[in-house]
């Protein structure tokens, strides 16, 4: 007997780094040992053909959150675990939400409660604020940022989640203190609400007319914006999902220029347009997201950016709302674009997709899709090296691929909560066969064996990606008596 509880033998081990032949040894939830001929364990996975994975990372999901409207996500945690782990997602960070009015003590306690009972893969959350008080910035914040919460996010659009630019500053400030990173949502909110109000006024209001209520440059402004501010303030900034040619360049030359400024990418913006949205019969509103589809040339240049690096990371952006009265035509049957609640599901095809479209058509290579599913977003948030990688001491987190493995989306094939893909009618090449958390066998041959409440919190240490650069800008240095160091 080799004393492990688990091996995963006879596959090809990939990494951020590169790929190699060996065995995996798993003993009390954690990798204990690499090696080739290892003696099975207990429990024995054949891997021969197959590629040994780190367990997905999915660094920006929605789960059972409310939104600013009052309407909650069609998936809860546990939902939303089965889902990722079908797609090879191990790990998920979704949101504590705090609305107006509300102590983010509270909020992050209430989440944290909802996860504790229902999620069965591991988690940890990114700190919404939309009402940065007094006693949130002084009071509540330093305390959760010390015991672990390394992200707050801001959203510069949506009318009851917006920060302004100042309240945007005190944040990032309370951030930059704490070692935590800003994430945010840059879209800018002006230029929404005028093309909207243009568009209704005018009749528009079709959801094809939601892309053109979200122009491409309020994007691009935005994102200008949040890296000029995160620069003043010198905290270090990831920017979500970018979706043009433009907001992809603000984030390059910023990058070019040493800043430490991160981003990404969402799996719907790679394979989907703006022409979905003129899907007929109304069903456009199932691909209302924001920012919204854009078009052929920005997929490419999304393309682009995940592999020359720009982006750290893909992520799926899962905000799921059901195709009815709770969810995407709570306004009715024929909603206007305004009252459709913004997002998709993606939890479960984000892996899949991005193998079949970027591994399988030789865009990204196997190190690169292990990086930008895992490796990188552990590192940025934290999590890393318990997350997102294969190594002795790492947790066993692993999705054993099989790269030739076929599949047509479906509406019903999926296992979120939300009765439609917006992935329906792709053909996937690439699946995860069986997939490991911490040592259990979560899912084998399509089947699960997951309990609600059997995820955890995982722990997250300062990143060195969001420690403050340390560099003070020209004109707010000591030698004009004036620096930010001053201001600490
Ligand atoms: O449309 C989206 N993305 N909805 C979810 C909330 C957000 O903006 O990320
Ligand atoms: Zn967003
Ligand atoms: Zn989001």
């Amino acid at each position: 007997m080799s004393g492990f509880d688990l091996t995963v033998r006879g596959g090809t081990i990939v990494t951020a780094s590169g790929e190699t032949a060996g065995d995996v040894g798993v003993k009390d939830g954690v990798i204990t040992q690499i090696a080739e001929g290892l003696e099975p364990g207990a429990e024995d996975i054949d891997a021969a053909g197959k590629l040994v994975l780190p367990g997905g990372i999915d660094g920006h999901c929605h789960i059972e959150q409310l939104s600013s409207f009052g309407l909650m996500n069609s998936d809860d945690f546990f939902t939303a675990s089965v889902a990722a782990a079908h797609g090879g997602t191990t790990t998920v960070v979704p949101f504590a939400a705090q609305h107006r009015g509300q102590s983010i003590s509270d909020v992050v306690k209430a989440y944290r409660a909802l996860a504790e009972e229902k999620a069965a893969i591991d988690y940890h959350f990114h700190i919404i604020v939309t009402d940065p008080t007094e006693d949130v910035l002084t009071k509540e914040l330093p305390p959760l940022l010390e015991d672990g919460f390394r992200t707050l996010k801001l959203f510069l659009t949506y009318d009851l989640m917006k920060v302004d630019d100042y309240q945007t500053l005190q944040v990032m400030e309370v951030a930059r203190k704490h070692g935590a990173l800003i994430v945010t949502h840059a879209e800018n909110n002006e230029m929404i609400r005028w093309a909207t109000e243009k568009l209704v006024k005018n009749g528009h209001t079709e959801p094809k007319f939601h892309a053109v209520s979200h122009p491409r440059l309020a994007e691009a402004e935005a994102v200008h914006r949040a890296i000029i501010l995160a620069r003043f303030i010198d905290v270090p900034i990831m920017i979500f999902h970018v979706t043009t040619r433009e907001a992809m360049d603000e984030v390059r030359r910023a990058q070019e220029a040493g800043l430490k400024v991160y981003a990404e990418t969402c799996t719907q913006y790679l394979v989907l347009t703006s022409d979905d949205l003129d899907r007929p019969g109304g069903e456009g509103a199932k691909f209302c997201c924001s920012p919204p589809l854009r078009d052929d040339t920005d997929v490419e240049a999304m393309w682009q950016g995940l592999a020359d690096g720009t982006f750290v990371t893909l992520s799926s952006d899962h905000a799921p709302y059901a195709y009815d009265e709770t969810g995407k035509l709570n306004a009715g049957d024929n909603p206007t674009f305004k009252q459709i609640p913004n997002g998709l599901p993606g939890l479960e095809l984000r892996m899949p997709v991005l193998f079949s479209e970027g591994v399988k058509t030789g865009r990204i290579n196997l190190p690169k899709f292990v990086e930008l599913t895992s490796t990188g977003i552990a590192r940025l948030y934290g999590l890393y090296p318990q997350k997102g990688e294969i190594a002795v001491g790492s947790d066993a987190d692993i999705a054993v691929w099989d790269p030739d493995a076929e599949k047509t989306i479906s509406d019903d094939m999926v296992h979120d909560n939300t009765g439609y893909s917006p992935f329906t009618g792709h053909t996937i090449t690439g699946w995860p066969e069986c997939v490991i958390s911490r040592g259990r066998i979560i899912v084998r041959d399509g089947k699960t064996d997951m309990a609600p409440g059997s995820g955890k919190i995982a722990k997250r240490e300062l990143s060195d990606q969001a420690k403050p650069l340390g560099r003070i800008e020209p004109e707010m240095d000591e030698t004009k008596n004036f620096g930010i160091r001053l201001l600490d």
